[in-house]
Formats: C-alpha cells, structure tokens, sequence
C-alpha cells in the first residue's frame, strides 16, 4: 500500500478492526502507509475470534483490548494509549457497530429494549464515551481529529437497517455536540463519514443489503465507495489539510445522497 507521509508524526488509536473487509483495518494499513503510528483496539471475543493480531504484525501495533459498553475498560485504553505514546495523540477512529436486534432478527416493530439499549450503547453513547474521557484526561492534542462511521439510514428510511438507523442519528448528533466543545477547547475536530454500502461481516447481518448494495452502486455517479477508498478519505480527515472541517456528517457515498431520479 502506498502512501505519501501525509501523517508523518501522527499517532492515535483505531477501534474495530475485525478482518480484512473492516473499514478500520483498511483505515490502519492506509495510516501505516501514510507515516502514522496506531494502537489497535477490539473487544477480547473479536481479537479471539478475529484476525486483528495479524494486522498488528504488518503495522507493528500494540492491541489493547476495550469493550465499548464500560466506561472503565474506554478508560483504562486512554490511560494506556498516553503512557505508550508518551503524551497526547492526535486521531481517533470510531468505526463499531453492532445491533443486537439484527442478530437476534427482531424486527423495527417488534424490538426487545434491553437489546435497543445495548445496540444505543455499543454503536452510538460509546463515541461520547470515548470523547468525554478523552476530554476530562486531556488526550488530544491540539487540532487532533476524530471520525466515527456512519450510514444515511440516520436520515433516510431503509428498512433492514432497523435499530442501527436510531444509533446512527444519535452518533451524528453526539459529533455535532460534542465536536463542538471540543472545537471550542482545543482546536479538536469530530466529524462522521457515511460511507457506501460496503459488504462487511457487521453488513453482512443487515436484511437486504445485497440490494441496497447493487441499488446504490448503480444509482451513484461514481458507484459505491469500498473500505479502502475510505480508508484514504479518514486520512485525509487525520491530517493537517482538514483543520477547519468539523461538527459534519460527510458522504462518501459516490454521489448516492444527492441523486433524485435515475
Ligand atoms: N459496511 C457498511 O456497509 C457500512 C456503511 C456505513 C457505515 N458503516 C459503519 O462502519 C463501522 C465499521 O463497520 P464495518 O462495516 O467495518 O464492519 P466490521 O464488522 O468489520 O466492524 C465492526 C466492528 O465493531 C466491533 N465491535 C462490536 N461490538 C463492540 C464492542 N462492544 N466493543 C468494541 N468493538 C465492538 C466489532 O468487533 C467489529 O470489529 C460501523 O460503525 C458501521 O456501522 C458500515
């Protein structure tokens, strides 16, 4: 993978990385290449069951274990993170997901509310989880940025997409709120990136998203955007080109969001 140093310096923590599809593997191998230093995070079932430790190996990553759902375990990974980099770090990537009612296949109009909340917890309050602790430890640098993933079922309907559609809303206002007292405070930037459909193993539990995939990828102009276009689009967001881009939800979707009719 190429890159051009465009993250010389630059040092942070990516969260999600599962396998070779994750958008977050591909997000830290384009760090990697771009000069960045990263810790790698997962929580303990995923690093066991999934491939993580083999990306840490290509891009010489500690993996610190965090389940997104405790306070305490996101905590202890900040802690750990200032110690192995000395200080503050500059990025961070949010790209987690998991909605226990798709896994369970209860649909929008039949929800266990135990599960919603988990999946509210999980994909969504973790991000604020995250920041806050961020925030009161004083981690970020100045002008440090951090992206969370997101999808345009938080505005438009698309019906598979069931509970993750409300913990994607509720991301996108947690980047607009809490990007903006920690723009206020120390230059730190938090946007969202709602990528294409893009067939990995938290897609692949979605109902219908082999046509919601094909639909979009013939409606956009540039067709569906992969992990590893993403992957490029973060960095960018990482660097030093995007110090006035904050409180947005960006589309990397290859056009679909604006189109009408085809
Ligand atoms: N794939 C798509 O079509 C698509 C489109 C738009 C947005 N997104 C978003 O991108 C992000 C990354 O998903 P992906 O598509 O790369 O799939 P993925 O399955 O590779 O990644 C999801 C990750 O979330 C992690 N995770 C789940 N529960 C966790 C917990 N309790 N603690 C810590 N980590 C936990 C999983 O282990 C996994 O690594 C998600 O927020 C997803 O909603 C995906």
């Amino acid at each position: 993978m190429k890159g051009s140093g465009l993250l010389q310096n630059k040092k942070g923590i990516i969260f999600g990385a599962l396998d070779e599809d994750s958008i977050a593997w591909q997000t830290a191998l384009q760090v990697h290449a771009e000069g960045g230093a990263v810790i790698l995070t997962n929580f303990p079932a995923a690093i066991r069951l999934g491939k993580i430790n083999e990306l840490a190996a290509l891009i010489n990553a500690p993996v610190i274990p965090c389940d997104v759902a405790h306070l305490s375990e996101i905590e202890g990974l900040i802690d750990k993170t200032k110690e192995y980099f000395s200080g503050g770090f500059d990025f961070i990537l949010h790209s987690v997901g998991m909605s226990y009612n798709i896994r369970k296949k209860n649909e929008y109009t039949h929800l266990d509310y135990e599960l919603y909340l988990r999946t509210l917890e999980v994909s969504a309050f973790s991000l604020h989880k995250i920041l806050q602790s961020c925030y009161q430890k004083n981690a970020l640098n100045d002008f440090a940025s951090v992206v969370a993933l997101s999808f345009m079922a938080s505005q438009k309907v698309c019906p598979g997409y069931n509970d993750m559609a409300d913990a994607k809303a509720v991301l996108e206002s947690i980047v607009r709120n809490f990007g903006y007292y920690y723009g206020k405070s120390k230059n730190v930037r938090v946007n969202s990136v709602s990528q294409s459909p893009t067939a990995t193993t938290a897609a692949k539990g979605i109902e219908g998203f082999s046509v919601m995939s094909e639909l979009s990828n013939e409606v956009s102009p540039l067709g569906n955007a992969t992990a590893k276009d993403v992957a490029k689009y973060i960095c960018m967001l990482f660097s030093d080109y995007t110090h006035k881009i904050t409180l947005q939800n960006l589309y990397h979707d290859g056009g679909y969001s604006s189109m009408g009719f085809k």
